[in-house]
């Protein structure tokens, strides 16, 4: 994992395994609390992600790995088998749209299907959970120095963010946010302009937070200000984050992303996603066919039970949109870049 970068370098880091339980950082509750609580079975892990208690694709798939594990903790007797395959069911329906979730639940059952014996399924469902974590945290890592090589920077730039892509999301250290962290290691960053991510406000609670506390130079904006920021030429790079990735490179990620990436090309500033390869999904041919979820209307109408719309006015609360591939420059993953990315350079980076 992480041999050459010390904890503090990683971020806050939002999943914790204690062998018996989990303990996760409420993201609900920052920045103005950090409180951390406790899950000890696969039921209230995939309860903490339906309710977002941890967010963010690679920190979802995470979390529910660790789940599996708390599962074959939990089984008993000549039923175990059944009882790990029904919390496998429940957390595969905690979220639908970030594939990582699907792609860990598939890796721990390939485990558990290679188990005689529930002592045994109890110790490698654990250290496979333990694996998930660390290879993600390894390959934010690879993925900020692949993404450097492809912007190569030759003085300090500014960037523009949408939601949150850093430790908090992740197993540590981050996606977009590892680049950004990155740059700002490398004295390549001048300015982090950061969506403030309506409705879930996952650029101001979290991002702001996260990149504040490490004293990486960071202004919030309104979502409605990105076109104004980025046609003032002071960003050159827009680096967001994905749930899921299609075959023919068209990008599921926090809603909001896909009019950045048409403003982006519009002003001529670049549009990179940067994910681990669990976020990629060669089996959907394109982002039409990728579950959007549609989360309750109270979260545009209220903010913590403060009403800010008519009470019972209809919603539209789609929480991802889909990118078209050909409005990305580049998809930066721990195997490497994909510039331009089709159904060819897909194919040949992810199979
Ligand atoms: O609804 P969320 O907060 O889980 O959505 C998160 C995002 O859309 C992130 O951009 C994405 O998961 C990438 S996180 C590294």
């Amino acid at each position: 994992m992480a041999n050459t970068t010390d904890q503090r370098s990683l971020g806050t880091q939002p999943v914790r395994w204690h062998g018996d339980r989990l303990e996760l950082l409420d993201q609900r509750l920052l920045p103005t609390d950090e409180r951390w609580i406790t899950a000890d079975s696969a039921a209230s892990v995939a309860q903490s992600i339906t309710d977002m208690v941890v967010r963010g694709a690679p920190a979802i798939g995470i979390s529910a790995a660790y789940g599996v594990a708390l599962a074959a903790r939990h089984a008993r007797g000549d039923q175990w088998q059944l009882e790990v395959e029904q919390s496998i069911d429940q957390l595969a329906k905690s979220r639908p749209t970030a594939v990582n979730l699907f792609w860990a639940l598939q890796r721990m059952e390939k485990v558990f299907r290679a188990c005689s014996a529930l002592e045994e399924a109890v110790k490698r469902l654990a250290d496979e959970a333990m694996l998930i974590h660390q290879e993600d945290i390894a390959a934010n890592l690879a993925m900020a120095d692949h993404a450097l090589k492809v912007m190569n920077p030759a003085q300090p730039i500014g960037v523009l963010t949408h939601c949150n892509t850093g430790a908090l999301a992740t197993g540590g250290y981050g996606t977009a946010l590892g680049v950004i962290r990155r740059l700002h290691a490398r004295n390549m960053l001048e300015q982090v302009y950061a969506d403030e991510t309506r409705p879930w406000l996952q650029g101001s609670r979290l991002t702001a937070w996260e990149l504040s506390r490490e004293e990486i130079p960071v202004t919030l904006n309104a979502d409605g200000a990105a076109a104004a920021i980025l046609a003032s030429g002071k960003v050159s790079w827009v680096v967001v984050g994905a749930d899921r990735i299609t075959a023919n490179g068209d990008v599921a990620n926090k809603i909001g992303t896909y009019s950045l990436a048409v403003l982006a090309r519009y002003h001529g500033v670049g549009f990179m996603v940067v994910a681990p390869s669990s976020t990629v999904d060669m089996a959907l041919a394109e982002g039409g066919q990728i579950p959007i979820e549609e989360r309750e209307g109270t979260e545009v109408r209220e903010i913590r039970g403060i009403p800010l719309a008519p009470a019972g006015v209809d919603v539209f609360n789609p929480v991802f949109d889909v990118t078209p591939a050909s409005l990305i420059d580049a998809i930066v993953t721990e195997k490497g870049a994909v510039l331009k990315p089709d159904v060819a350079g897909m194919k040949a980076l992810f199979t």
